[in-house]
């Protein structure tokens, strides 16, 4: 971390402030800094501006006020270094597994032999291997959404922003696809920007959590997450974790009642 810290920011925003057309303002003055392989999540009550900023990171709408930098660049010049998961998998339906994991790969204009071995590779980690030739309509949603996560993954990306991929699957899902995440960072570190509304998500996948409070949308708290990587399942069951998971629950308290 501390090479990390010493090198520029890999997404820097000042002064930022969004509002839609002539509507109110969404985010107000948002202050930001990540360090190359941080995991930053976002959490705040709904409706605060947590998509909204991880799109204005994306490049996906602009800035009304402030600047947003990805690698020193416009966050729209610096799209390929970034790679965004959406809420729901959104895999093509008349692709099979393999085909939905192998798409940003053909895209990029890999060669066959290595989009092959990537996506075994890919599907292995997320617990797939077996599952190459079955169509979307066939898995379950946790599945979709690993089928969803390699995809991302394939391609190494430097920086994933996930918007709540994992909301609507159940408990144990959730856990494991969260473990499959920091395991394939591991391998392929990017840095990572998370929103959710789960708690717990956020203290075992973040190394910093950013409290955001609502109308206007701006950063109430930020939650340092000291826990080193890789982290293992049963760290969720530790006191530390436990005590940063009522810190945050608290903070987060804190904003819904203002
Ligand atoms: N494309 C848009 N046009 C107009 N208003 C929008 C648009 N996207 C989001 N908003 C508004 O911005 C606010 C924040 O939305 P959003 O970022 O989706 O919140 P969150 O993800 O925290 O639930 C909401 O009031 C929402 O209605
Ligand atoms: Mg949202």
């Amino acid at each position: 971390m501390d090479r990390a810290m010493s090198e520029a920011p890999v997404v820097k925003v000042s002064g930022l402030r969004k509002r839609f057309g002539a509507g109110p303002l969404v985010l107000d003055g948002i202050d930001l800094e990540v360090a190359r392989g941080e995991f930053v999540s976002f959490i705040g009550p709904s409706g605060c501006g947590k998509s909204t900023l991880l799109r204005l990171i994306a490049g996906l709408t602009p800035a009304s006020e402030g600047s947003i930098t990805v690698e020193g660049l416009a966050p729209e010049q610096a799209r390929k270094r970034m790679f965004f998961v959406f809420q729901d998998a959104n895999l093509m339906p008349w692709r099979r597994v393999a085909e939905n994991v192998e798409l940003p790969l053909l895209l990029r204009g890999d060669a066959p032999a290595p989009r092959r071995e990537r996506v075994a590779r890919m599907l292995e980690i997320v617990g797939l291997a077996g599952a190459e030739a079955k169509f979307p309509w066939q898995l379950s949603g946790g599945m979709k959404m690993r089928v969803s996560i390699a995809r991302a993954l394939s391609v190494a990306p430097e920086i994933l922003l996930l918007d709540e991929p994992i909301g609507a699957l159940d408990e144990m899902t959730r856990d494991r696809l969260n473990e499959d995440l920091l395991a394939i960072r591991s391998r392929d570190p990017f840095t990572g920007f998370f929103v959710t509304h789960a708690v717990a998500e956020a203290v075992f996948l973040s190394s910093r959590i950013v409290v955001l409070g609502a109308n206007p949308g701006r950063v109430t708290a930020v939650i340092e997450v000291p826990f080193a990587y890789p982290r293992q399942p049963e760290l969720r069951e530790t006191p530390p974790f436990l005590r940063l998971l009522a810190t945050t629950a608290q903070a987060l308290r804190a904003v819904r009642v203002a």
